[in-house]
């Protein structure tokens, strides 16, 4: 038996960059929106820019972490929540290694509390945000990663998002064995770059690590150079290759999983564009969008950063009907400048 459409959506993470996007879209499609957020690494003020851009939308923000189950439970009883979008994480690879007790406990132990909490408020569908971090280092010579490709992570950040994957299919193994109803897509994010095409939101990231915003902050001399961490990898110029996913498609994966999820589904799929791009094509993009240089060394490799990581994204293709709309990196690249070229201070 399918579930009736899914109407009142808990995020968690709602005030960060990704979740912000999702909350606007679902607001913008007529959903009714609770974000959970302790804003350690999101914005009051990203929520405030969302209701000002969907004014006539219904988006509560309870501030409060993921591992208060009890709080969220009743959140999810009062607010008479169908469905979880999961963004709430700590999602820097680096700082997993150095703080590894910190990843555990919120990524896998937050989603376990997230777990408990809705099964005593009885809300059978979850989206949950992992990574192509699960994956670890491709087989050699594997061009592209499709979900049957072994998971081996190499960092906490990984083993911790794959962990909560693990989990997550436990728990609807139980339920499921027990006559009940639990519905789940982990949807494994390639690398997130763009945002609003309206500039109402955008990336803001506290420290920014993630490419397209530090070229840009670099060419608004607000951070030192940027590091190209390696430029001897066999790679058509030297640089890593990643697979560049528009947020406004990665949320359009997020609304046709969450129309697709039927009572005992479960989707582990990959999002990504199947396509790649070097450091050096990004950074390129950004000066030819910005009009300007992008300040830039050249450094060493950085520890366990494969040559490539692109997706095969056929199954998503198949399963959900989806494929990027956002076909070129400029176009992304645009729509990022557009809100940081006029929030050079983020969301302040
Ligand atoms: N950005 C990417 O390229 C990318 C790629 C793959 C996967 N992901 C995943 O997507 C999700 C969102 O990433 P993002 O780039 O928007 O990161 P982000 O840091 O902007 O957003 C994460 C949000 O979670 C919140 N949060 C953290 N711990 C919390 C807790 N205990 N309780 C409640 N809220 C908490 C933070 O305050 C923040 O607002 C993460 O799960 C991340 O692992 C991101």
């Amino acid at each position: 038996m399918p579930f009736e459409s899914p109407k009142r959506i808990l995020v968690t993470g709602g005030a960060g960059y990704i979740g912000s996007h999702m909350v606007l879209r679902l607001a913008e499609s007529g959903y009714s929106v609770t974000i959970v957020d302790n804003c350690f690494r999101g914005h009051v003020g990203a929520v405030e820019a969302l209701r000002k851009a969907a004014p006539n939308a219904t988006i509560s923000f309870e501030q409060l972490s993921v591992h208060e189950t009890d709080r969220l439970a009743h959140i999810m009883r009062e607010n008479r929540i169908d469905a979880v979008i999961h963004f709430a994480a700590l999602a820097y690879v680096g700082e997993s290694v150095e703080r590894p007790l910190d990843y555990w406990w919120t990524n896998l132990g937050g989603t376990l509390s997230l777990l408990k909490a809705m099964n005593s408020a009885k809300v059978g569908r979850l989206i949950f945000s992992s990574t192509c971090a699960t994956y670890g280092v491709p087989t050699a010579g594997a061009n592209s990663i499709d979900e049957s490709c072994p998971q081996n992570p190499i960092n906490p950040y990984g083993a911790a998002k794959l962990a909560a994957e693990h989990a997550i299919a436990d728990h609807q193994n139980s339920i499921l064995r027990s006559g009940g109803d639990f519905a789940f897509a982990a949807l494994r994010y390639f690398n997130v770059i763009g945002s609003d095409p309206q500039g109402r939101i955008g990336e803001d990231h506290r420290p920014e690590s993630h490419l397209v915003p530090s070229c840009m902050l670099a060419v608004l001399g607000r951070r030192d150079p940027l590091c190209i961490m390696g430029d001897d990898y066999p790679t058509n110029d030297g640089t890593c290759v990643r697979d560049y996913v528009d947020v406004g498609d990665l949320c359009a994966a997020h609304l046709a999983a969450l129309k697709a999820l039927t009572a005992r589904e479960s989707l582990r799929l990959n999002v990504g564009t199947g396509r790649g791009h070097s450091v050096l094509e990004v950074l390129q993009a950004c000066e030819k969008v910005c009009q300007r240089a992008v300040p830039a060394v050249r450094g060493a490799r950085r520890d366990g950063d494969p040559p490539m990581l692109v997706a095969n994204a056929a199954q998503i293709q198949r399963l959900l009907r989806w494929s990027p709309a956002v076909r070129t990196l400029d176009e992304s690249i645009g729509n990022a400048w557009k809100w940081l070229s006029a929030n050079p201070n983020g969301y302040g």
